[in-house]
This record gives C-alpha cells, sequence and structure tokens, in this order.
C-alpha cells in the first residue's frame, strides 16, 4: 500500500473510502495495480484537476450520509460521470482484459458476435413488477436471461462516502453489466461471495429465477446433497459451472438482463455505443404510490415510522427518507426524459413501459416489447403469460408473480393510508405527470374504483 503514497491526494481518498469485503480484495489488488499504471499515463492526474477544477471533491467524496444525498450528489456530478467516464476510458478498457484472462481463456469470447443477436436491458426499480415482465424474455428458449446479477456488486462492494457511492457504483454497475451482456460471466465471479473455486458456485442470486442456468447442459447432476441457497425449481442441479453458463450464453440467440440498480439511463451511453451490443433498453415504471404500497408490505421493518406517522400522528417521517424517496423518483423522471427526448445514441434502442398497462394488456404490451426488441415472441411466452395473468388465486408470495394482474394493480389503492399518499403526490408530482399517474385529491378520490387513476397512453414511448 506504499505506492499508495504516489497517487494524487483525491485518489488516494477514494481507494480509501473504497470500504471492499474479502472476496473483493483481489479486485482491489487489481485496481490499485492499474491505476498506478494509469498514474504513469497522466489519466488519473487529469481526473483529479478537473475534480479539482470544479470543486467537485468537496461533493462527492466528502458528504457522508446515507441515500438522502443522492440526488444532489447525482445531479452534481452528471456532467463530472462524463469526464470522468472518458479519463476512465483505457483503465476500463484494461480492468475488463485483465479480468478476463485472469479468469481465464477469453479466446470464444471473442467470436464475433452474429449479426442479429440482441441485448436487452430492462431497467426498473425494485416493487415496479420488474420479476413479472422479466419473466417474458425468460420464458422464450433463445433468450438467456439474467436475474438482477448485480445484486452481488451491492452486496460485496461497499463504497463509504456518499459521492464515492454515486460515481463509483455507477461505473461499478455499468462495466459489469457490459461484461455481461458480452456473456463474460466470469467477471461476476469477482463479485460471488464465497468466491466461485474453479468456476463453480452454489451462490448466484436468484438462479431458479433464470431459465438458462437451469436447463440442460447447465444443470449438471447433483452429485451430493448440500445446502442451497438458490436452486432451480422443479429440479436439483449440481452447483453452478461458470464456463457451461458462459457456454449456453454464447449458444443462445439473445442475452436479456433485469437491473433494478441502474439510477441513471445517460450512465449506459458506453454499452449502447459499443457494436458488439445491440442494445435494446426497456424502462419499467410504475405509480410511484403503488410502488411505496408494495415496499411497506416487501420491507415492513423500514416502513415503520411511516406507518406510525401515518396511522398514528407519531413523530414525521424522517426528512431524509423523504428525500430518498423523491430522489428515486427523480432519476426515474430523469431517465425517462432523457430516453424520450430522443439523443441519437439510444434512437431505436429505448423503450418507456408502464407496469399498469402490462397488467392490463400483458399480451398486447409483451407483443409490442418483443417487436421494439426485433425477437420473435415464442408461444412458450404467450402460454406463460396467459397462465400467470389469470390466475384468480395460487400463489400469492411477496414475490409471486402469478397474479390475475388487472385484478391486483390497483389493490394498493385501498392498503396505502390516503396521507402516505400525498406525500408521495407532493414529491414524486413530476414523475407522476410525466407518466400519466393522476393525483389524487382526497381519500374517496384515491378509494373510488370508479375513478382512473391513469391516464390513457395509447401507445407508450418508443424511441
Ligand atoms: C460518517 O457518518 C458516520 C455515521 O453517521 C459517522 O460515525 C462518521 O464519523 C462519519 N464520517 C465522516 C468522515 O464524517
Ligand atoms: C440539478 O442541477 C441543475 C443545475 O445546477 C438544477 O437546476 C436542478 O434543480 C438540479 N436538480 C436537482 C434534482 O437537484
Ligand atoms: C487486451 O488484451 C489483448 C490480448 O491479451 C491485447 O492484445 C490488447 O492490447 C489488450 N488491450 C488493452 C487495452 O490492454
Ligand atoms: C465446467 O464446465 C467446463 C465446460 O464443459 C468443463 O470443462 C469443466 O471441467 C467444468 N468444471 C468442473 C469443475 O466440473
Ligand atoms: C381477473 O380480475 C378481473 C377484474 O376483477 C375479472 O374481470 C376477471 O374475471 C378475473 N379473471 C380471472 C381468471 O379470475
Ligand atoms: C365514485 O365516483 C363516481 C364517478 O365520479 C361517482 O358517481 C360515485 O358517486 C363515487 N362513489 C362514491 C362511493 O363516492
Amino acid at each position: 500500500m506504499d505506492r499508495l503514497q504516489n497517487l494524487p491526494m483525491d485518489l488516494r481518498n477514494l481507494l480509501r473510502t473504497i470500504r471492499l469485503k474479502a472476496k473483493y480484495a483481489l479486485f482491489l489488488v487489481l485496481v490499485v495495480v492499474l491505476v498506478i499504471i494509469e498514474k504513469e499515463n497522466k489519466i488519473i492526474s487529469k481526473v483529479s484537476d478537473k475534480l479539482n477544477l470544479k470543486q467537485m471533491p468537496q461533493n462527492i467524496f466528502e458528504i457522508n450520509s446515507t441515500d438522502s444525498n443522492i440526488i444532489y450528489a447525482e445531479n452534481g456530478s452528471l456532467t463530472s460521470l462524463s469526464e470522468l467516464d472518458s479519463a476512465f476510458f483505457q483503465f476500463r478498457k484494461r480492468l475488463a482484459n485483465v479480468t478476463l484472462q485472469f479468469g481465464g481463456s477469453n479466446a470464444f469470447l471473442s467470436d464475433v458476435p452474429k449479426s442479429t443477436r440482441k441485448h436487452i436491458l430492462l431497467m426498473a426499480t425494485t416493487r415496479t413488477g420488474s420479476s413479472f415482465v422479466g419473466e417474458f424474455f425468460n420464458q422464450q428458449g433463445n433468450i438467456f436471461y439474467l436475474f438482477e446479477p448485480l445484486w452481488h456488486i451491492e452486496r460485496t462492494v461497499t463504497f463509504e462516502s456518499i459521492g464515492a457511492n454515486a460515481v463509483g457504483s455507477a461505473i461499478v454497475y455499468r462495466d459489469v453489466l457490459h461484461q455481461l451482456l458480452l456473456c463474460d460471466l466470469y467477471t461476476l465471479e469477482s463479485f460471488i461471495s464465497p468466491t466461485p473455486e474453479h468456476h463453480l458456485t452454489r451462490f448466484m442470486f436468484r438462479r431458479g429465477s433464470s431459465k438458462s442456468l437451469c436447463e440442460d447442459p447447465v444443470c449438471t447432476p447433483l452429485v451430493k446433497k448440500a445446502s442451497e441457497k438458490y436452486h432451480c425449481k422443479n429440479r436439483r442441479c449440481g452447483p453452478l459451472n461458470m464456463t457451461l453458463a458462459m457456454e449456453s450464453c454464447l449458444n443462445k440467440d439473445h442475452v436479456a438482463i433485469k437491473a433494478v440498480r441502474i439510477r441513471q439511463l445517460g450512465f449506459l451511453k458506453t454499452l449502447v455505443e459499443d457494436p458488439r451490443l445491440d442494445m435494446r433498453i426497456i424502462q419499467l415504471v410504475r405509480d410511484p404510490r403503488a410502488v411505496l404500497a408494495s415496499r411497506m408490505v416487501a420491507f415492513s421493518g423500514k416502513y415503520e415510522s411511516w406507518k406510525k406517522w401515518a396511522l398514528e400522528g407519531a413523530a414525521p417521517i424522517p426528512e431524509d427518507e423523504v428525500q430518498k424517496l423523491k430522489g428515486n423518483c427523480d432519476n426515474i423522471r430523469l431517465s425517462a426524459e432523457l430516453g424520450l427526448s430522443q439523443p441519437k445514441w439510444l434512437r431505436g434502442r429505448y423503450m418507456l413501459i408502464r407496469y399498469e398497462d402490462i397488467a392490463r394488456y400483458p399480451l398486447q404490451k409483451a407483443k409490442e416489447m418483443y417487436k421494439f426488441a426485433e425477437i420473435t415472441l415464442t408461444p412458450q411466452v404467450k402460454e406463460w403469460i396467459i397462465k400467470n395473468t389469470q390466475a384468480s388465486q395460487g400463489n400469492s408470495g411477496v414475490y409471486s408473480t402469478q397474479k390475475n394482474s388487472s385484478e391486483q394493480f390497483e389493490k394498493w389503492r385501498f392498503s396505502i393510508p390516503f396521507k402516505l399518499a400525498q406525500v408521495v403526490q407532493e414529491v414524486c408530482e413530476p414523475a407522476m405527470q410525466l407518466f400519466g399517474y393522476k393525483l389524487a385529491s382526497d381519500l374517496e378520490t384515491l378509494t373510488n374504483r370508479s375513478i382512473s387513476l391513469l391516464e390513457d397512453r395509447v401507445n407508450f414511448w418508443v424511441t
């Protein structure tokens, strides 16, 4: 670590604030080595000059709080991210290179992709119905589908200070996503805990949600019984062999990934511009009042103060939590505004879709998404959708996707306390206006079924 002394101050601070759990340490060593190499190229010093120039370090690296400052930090760092981006370009290329070499042979990764191969990102936030919509792609036999792989990064890397979180995590998420879309699954191994040995792991998050990871030949015979946290549905498989998974990915016609951890569409520019990727980004949004209602059920412990305030008139909701809600709504809106503004780099590659429309017209919306992605919708997908949107009872666990969807999508209106709906309306109004979610002025409006809170947007946006 002595060599850290040679690095510019900002960078040293940044590295010190990035706190790493054990299994990420190796990756860190690579990063540090590469950073030192880059320093010779004066690239990093260029970055820190820029940061000094813009007075950014104070904002980015020293603010210490939870997500509450994320709007500020992210807003403040949006331009600087693109600057960082160009400066880090070489750095990232080497990082990918080293990761690949580290993982072993990368010979088959350099195969020229099939020209019709599509790369789909389902970009969402939690509790927007993304597991359900992800199934539309998971069920298509020729798509290699990954369910929330970036979860592993959130688990193994923690960025201590808020600014490092905003910038650093955006870059790491984006770059790992990039490699995954190219079928380089070894990259993910650096973030899986415990670290896979011989490319075998029993800890791939929600493996069972990805058909591609549970079918032959990726499902290897179970040799000895071991406790598996994430197992395949309906069958037992041996530990996941990442090499086999990678081969499966390369053999399928298309790749689709669901991710709830990409906060800004703008971060994805380098992926969209990569000629090896034919990107299609589908941004899924949902009424933020419904999202809050759903989160209060799924993560109820986190919302104690909200409930107490709404139902018992206890102490107000902590301001940082309200700001966090606002930050989420702003990020979603800013991403959609960017997509809808049709910048040249995104043309034909961005689609915005509302969960409520999917819930009401699932098959029609699935067809629209497939048309946008230029992929054939198979009978299996159609069948799955019909079967899973009309069930009147049965599975109804918190993460269940099998529901009578046109009955379910408005249920939140009867469970959320009106005071909380009001809070959401206050901080998320610009997003709600953009997406066509009508404000409810009183409890009667909120709970009157014959009043729709949805503005009809017949042809929702494809750009
Ligand atoms: C960051 O916040 C934590 C908890 O609020 C506090 O213990 C710590 O001293 C703070 N660090 C800095 C650098 O302000
Ligand atoms: C972001 O920055 C711009 C320009 O400084 C400012 O007008 C805008 O209000 C900021 N947005 C947020 C959400 O803070
Ligand atoms: C990546 O590795 C390949 C082969 O090992 C090498 O030819 C190429 O120059 C490397 N690229 C960078 C940016 O280091
Ligand atoms: C994983 O699969 C690859 C490709 O078939 C194979 O060569 C390798 O031996 C497998 N690894 C283990 C530990 O079984
Ligand atoms: C699903 O709910 C809608 C709206 O309540 C209802 O019209 C429809 O009959 C239900 N479908 C099934 C299969 O239960
Ligand atoms: C619900 O709204 C409709 C249409 O505005 C109205 O006619 C009806 O009286 C309302 N029902 C209740 C219970 O308020």
